[in-house]
């Protein structure tokens, strides 16, 4: 693989860190996860690390233990507009549901965050498989998993649809004529779909970058389908190398059957780090974060994830065999788990420790070294064009990376010295699509 491919970092800010103990650790604020500052603050950080985006995941819904840890919280798209103020060139990358909101809502938020910021916005693309959000939006039961998938392929073509509805140059404002903008070149685009009937035009200028940045996070067949058609960015939750490998190459193939070149999607692999100067210390940092994760909660998280029955986790034998794939849930962080298991032969008790306290995500225990390292192979393979990074403390965790990483990263030629480009394309090397009509046009 040549060097010229640009390995991509972006910060996962899950509120204190990965770690669900986080918040409990010497140097942490509790209250970290209600304060803007505290996202300012990492931003911040993220960009003097050069990295590529920072990223807000989101769930309406309390859908976790908050008895015993911090929760996403602050509407991600507000939060953003916030640190897009207190920063310069860090891409804002944030979580949008589209099973819980309207296209023309959508459409209307990231074009105004994308021109706030000067185009550095993504939007992740989530379906929300969980209950504890149909609750919230007069449902008894999470949306089918087909149809929330399909509505969601309707919706993102809405979305794009309206970001298109504004040519370029239909903003005239020329105060001589009195003619503010060309209407000729804004267009209604009168969709009428299985799902949405959306007339348009969009009442906002097209976006700084054409279209912020599609970003999808969703391992199931149609998850993969939605990817392979709209995303140019893939969070990924790969356990192994191999199946990483798989991944990559499945999302490319996937994607050329939709007439997308391989370099119109990128892989961003999900990364835990628990880093310490020495091999030794990062261990017992590690041990420090698990004994401070009460057991009540990993086996609820644990039981959440694989959508059993808590009673039926005996802490020390193997996971049931005949745990059945739930069917309208989310199938990622299933098959993460299950698989992170049946590898390494764990008991309950294992996998909760494996885990780390999360849902399945791959962790690196480690020298800055290590992770480094870790990091050259997958992506030197193709098994990933770059890393969603889940420090398991925020911000130390981030700073130790930044201070520590990204210099032996820069020194073996991976990762830019220093920002290019202004925009969250730019830094991705993502082409800026072109309006349609534009094309039409020519
Ligand atoms: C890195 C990553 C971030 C995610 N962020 C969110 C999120 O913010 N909100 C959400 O509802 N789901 C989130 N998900 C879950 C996915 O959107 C999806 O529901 C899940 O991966 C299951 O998809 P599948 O059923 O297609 O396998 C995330 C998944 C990954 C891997």
């Amino acid at each position: 693989m040549s060097l010229e491919r640009q390995l991509h970092l972006n910060i996962n800010i899950l509120h204190s860190g990965f770690s669900p103990a986080a918040w409990r650790m010497e140097g942490s604020d509790p209250r970290a996860s209600f304060d803007i500052n505290h996202y300012i603050n990492v931003a911040r950080i993220a960009e003097r690390g050069t990295f590529d985006a920072i990223f807000l995941a989101d769930q309406a819904a309390i859908s976790d233990r908050v008895d015993f840890r911090p929760l996403t919280s602050l509407e991600p798209t507000i939060v953003l507009a916030s640190v897009a103020a207190h920063t310069d060139r860090i891409g804002l990358i944030a979580t949008a549901s589209t099973t819980y909101n309207e296209p023309y809502n959508i459409a209307r938020r990231f074009a105004t965050l994308d021109h706030a910021s000067g185009g550095r916005v993504g939007w992740n693309i989530v379906t929300s498989a969980d209950l504890s959000q149909s609750r919230n939006f007069g449902l008894e039961k999470p949306v089918a998993h087909g149809s929330r998938y399909e509505r969601a392929a309707e919706f993102t073509t809405v979305v794009k649809a309206l970001w298109d509805s504004w040519e370029e140059e239909a903003f005239i404002g020329d105060v001589a004529t009195g003619r503010f903008v060309d209407s000729a070149r804004v267009h209604a685009i009168a969709h009428r779909g299985k799902h949405f009937s959306v007339h348009g035009p969009h009442n906002v200028p097209r976006p700084p970058q054409g279209h912020p940045v599609l970003v999808q996070a969703g391992g199931s067949n149609d998850g993969r389908e939605l990817a392979a058609e709209h995303a140019e960015a893939v969070f990924s939750a790969s356990q192994s190398f191999e199946e990483a490998l798989d991944y990559a190459r499945d999302l490319r193939s996937r994607a050329a059957r939709f007439g997308r070149g391989p370099d119109s999607l990128l892989v961003l692999a999900g990364l835990a780090t628990i880093i310490g100067s020495t091999e030794a210390e990062a261990k017992r940092r590690q041990e420090e974060l698990r004994e401070l994760i009460p057991l009540e909660y990993s086996l609820a998280r644990l039981s959440g994830v694989l959508q059993v029955d808590p009673k039926r986790l005996k802490l020390d034998e193997p996971l049931p065999d005949d745990i059945p794939q739930p069917p309208d849930g989310g199938h990622t962080f299933f098959q993460a788990t299950l698989a992170l298991a049946r590898r390494d032969r764990l008991t309950v008790r294992g996998l909760i420790r494996a885990l780390n306290g999360g849902t399945g995500h791959r962790t690196i225990v480690g020298t800055p070294e290590a992770v480094a390292d870790d990091i050259e192979t997958w992506f030197r393979a193709g098994a990933a064009d770059g890393f969603n990074l889940m420090p398991d403390v925020l911000p130390h965790g981030l700073e130790v990376f930044v201070d520590e990483v990204v210099p032996i990263l820069r020194r073996r030629g991976l990762f830019r010295q220093d920002y290019t480009g202004r925009t969250l394309r730019d830094h991705l090397g993502l082409a800026r699509p072109a309006n349609p009509y534009a094309i039409a046009a020519e």
